[in-house]
């Protein structure tokens, strides 16, 4: 997973530093959970001083309805190792606010992300939209089964944890799809048969991932050898 980090750390850093020799503001949508920790924690690492933050704007993919400070907050665990690494200004910081009313939240994001982006087939435009994947095919908080949430015509939704029952506030499929750039980061043993699902011949069965298709950007899986074992044989 190490090297997959610094590879993919090097394409986002290439990204922003793109964008800032254009003088363009670059909008990034993180996902939450372990895997991209340690991405963060190599931008932080090896890119603190080289790239210029001032343009780079930041929002998540989802989020769970707890306060910022909690260690199941996806901004909380960003913020401990990279925000806090980095020279960004605050205000490109653009967290879901987990300790809020979780449909007034979704309400509030989807006018802060409406009112940020850029807009083309009239939804809002991510550069750079990251997932994750769950081991039940699930990316951002759309799980198995609410398949509506990711053909929502919101921007976001709530969701429930399936397990849990945490509440969560989700980007939506169409504004997933709508990206310039949609990044997976997968790793892990763990993720081995759910990716061979999506990634086979039979898609009789489909999961929330196999929902996402960019409808005018690009795709990238960032997959390490353990995740990818079966795609191999
Ligand atoms: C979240 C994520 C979620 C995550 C997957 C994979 O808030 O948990 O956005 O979609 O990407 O559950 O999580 P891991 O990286 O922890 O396996």
């Amino acid at each position: 997973m190490d090297e997959l980090a610094k590879v993919l750390a090097s394409e986002i850093a290439m990204k922003i530093k793109n964008a800032a020799a254009s003088e363009r503001k670059l909008s990034i949508a993180l996902s939450g959970g372990s895997t991209p920790k340690l991405l963060f924690s190599v931008l932080a690492g090896l890119y603190s001083e080289t790239i210029k933050w001032d343009d780079v704007h930041f929002y998540w993919g989802d989020e769970r309805c707890v306060p910022p400070y909690d260690q199941e907050s996806n901004y909380g665990e960003a913020k401990k190792i990279l925000f806090d690494r980095i020279n960004i200004p605050g205000k490109n910081i653009h967290r879901i606010m987990g300790e809020n009313e979780p449909s007034a939240e979704a309400i509030r994001y989807s006018l802060e992300v409406r009112n940020g982006l850029d807009q083309k087939n009239g939804w809002p435009v991510f550069d750079l939209m990251t997932l994750g994947m769950g081991e039940d095919g699930h990316i951002a908080s759309i799980f198995p089964g609410l398949e509506d949430l990711f053909n929502s015509d919101k921007i976001c939704e709530v969701a429930v944890h399936p397990v849990s029952g945490q509440n969560r506030i989700t980007i939506t499929g169409k504004v997933i799809n709508n990206s310039g750039r949609i990044i997976f980061l997968v790793s892990g043993k763990n993720k081995a048969g759910i990716l061979s699902a999506i990634m086979g011949e039979d898609q009789s069965k489909l999961y929330p991932a196999s929902l996402v298709k960019p409808t005018w950007g690009k795709i990238s899986w960032y997959i390490d050898r353990e995740a990818g074992g079966n795609l191999l044989e």
